[in-house]
């Protein structure tokens, strides 16, 4: 993490609704963030009547369940999205280009898709207001989001996107007699009529490029980012070896393949280790997760010195470390630690990737320590041996 990058602040996600309804969507994007409970020591935490202190608790778990942390990676895509979307905006005549992000589960995909969506929200409603005409009567909703499910037909890709600006369609039996064809104009009308910018496909991955339905919805998703003027933004897992994404591909999916070429495809990579850059970043991350916490007994260092340790419990996704200093400090207030140790950690589960490969991870991270010394040895010996000469000597 940069400098700049290590803001953290209280996210919005978790007291959210469906970010799927503009309702949701507005109520993420608009609510104020979060401020951080006191940080109160021990003495004054213990003075609290039961009322405050139940009350001061609840606050601090709410407050950690909802850290997020603008790492390097998360500032660096929205860095390369803002470019996207301002280009798109300027050149409207011209045909629009998609992004997409392609990353493992539990890397922070919709983190980062929607704090970027959040982000452009605001700035298009301070440009341009709240509504869009003099009466009031049409909302300003830069950015529409949808979560793809299971199973999508080209219908109900234009339902979900009719669901989420209420539109009358999806309330009551009206879709059944509206044709394909009338849902998909009215799917495009409301965002025209509402100045959507940016459309958030989230769980893209779960269009599945082997049946037909999912076939067909890759190929609307095509025309519609070209049709509409919102600039279509795609998140989910291995998006480039279902073919949903990316050249290259064979056969039916040829035709995918020219689909999406005009996608930018971003990533997102767990930690690691294995530099002293990365080493570094690790630790960086685990110092402003520190920062963040609000436990009465933590100290500097307290995560920063289990780095190893907690590299080798997570594989250094932070999906699993957040999980895991989640409910360490939950339980660090519930039992009156009011600290985070390794003692308190080992006692924790998490998923079950992440308990999976704990115990190689943490017999290798061991054997890579105990290498490091020895070369460090190997390096200061040579050093000493004239010093032992000249003692021997005298
Ligand atoms: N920058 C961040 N700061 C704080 N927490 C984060 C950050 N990125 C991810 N997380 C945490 O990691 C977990 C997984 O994040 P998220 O849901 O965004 O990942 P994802 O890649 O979309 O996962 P999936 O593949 O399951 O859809 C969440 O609990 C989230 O709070
Ligand atoms: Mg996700």
């Amino acid at each position: 993490m940069t400098a700049t990058a290590g803001v953290f602040e209280g996210a919005t996600m978790g007291r959210q609704r469906s970010l799927s309804t503009y309702e949701g969507w507005k109520d993420f994007a608009e609510r104020p963030p979060r401020s951080r409970p006191e940080h109160l020591i021990r003495v004054q935490l213990d003075a609290l009547d039961p009322e405050r202190r139940a009350r001061y608790d609840a606050d601090r778990r709410a407050w950690h369940a909802n850290i997020l942390l603008r790492t390097r990676q998360v500032h660096g895509v929205h860095t390369q999205l803002a470019d996207i979307l301002d280009s798109n905006l300027q050149d409207s005549d011209r045909v629009k280009s998609a992004a997409a992000l392609d990353a493992p589960p539990a890397l922070g995909k919709s983190t980062v898709v929607n704090t970027f969506g959040r982000d452009f929200h605001r700035q298009r409603v301070a440009e341009i207001g709240e509504h869009l005409d003099a009466d009031q009567d049409i909302l300003h909703l830069p950015v529409c989001h949808i979560t793809v499910p299971g199973r999508l037909t080209i219908k109900g890709l234009h339902m979900m996107i009719l669901g989420f600006y209420a539109h009358p369609a999806t309330a009551g039996i009206l879709h059944r007699s509206m044709a394909g064809r009338d849902l998909a104009r009215a799917a495009a009308d409301c965002i025209e009529r509402h100045d959507t910018r940016l459309v958030i496909i989230d769980d893209l991955h779960f269009l599945s490029m082997r049946t037909r339905d999912g076939v067909e919805v890759a190929n609307q998703l095509k025309w519609l980012s070209n049709e509409y003027s919102a600039t279509f933004l795609f998140a989910g897992v291995a998006l480039r070896e279902r073919g949903l994404v990316g050249e290259g591909a064979v056969g039916r999916e040829a035709a995918m393949a020219q689909t999406f070429r005009r996608w930018t495809v971003f990533s997102l990579d767990p930690y690691s280790l294995r530099t002293k850059h990365t080493r570094e970043e690790w630790c960086s991350l685990l110092w402003h997760i520190e920062q963040a916490l609000v436990l009465a007994d933590a100290r500097d260092g307290m995560l920063v010195d289990m780095s190893r340790y907690l590299f080798a419990r997570t594989t250094g996704n932070i999906g699993s470390l957040m999980d895991l200093i989640r409910r360490g400090a939950s339980r660090a207030i519930r039992t009156g630690q009011e600290a985070i140790d390794r003692t308190l950690l080992d006692d924790i589960r998490i998923d079950e990737g992440a308990e999976t490969e704990r115990g190689e991870l943490e017999a290798r991270l061991d054997k890579q320590e105990a290498a490091r010394r020895e070369r460090r040895r190997a390096k200061e010996a040579p050093k000493q041996q004239p010093h032992a000469e000249e003692k021997s000597a005298a």
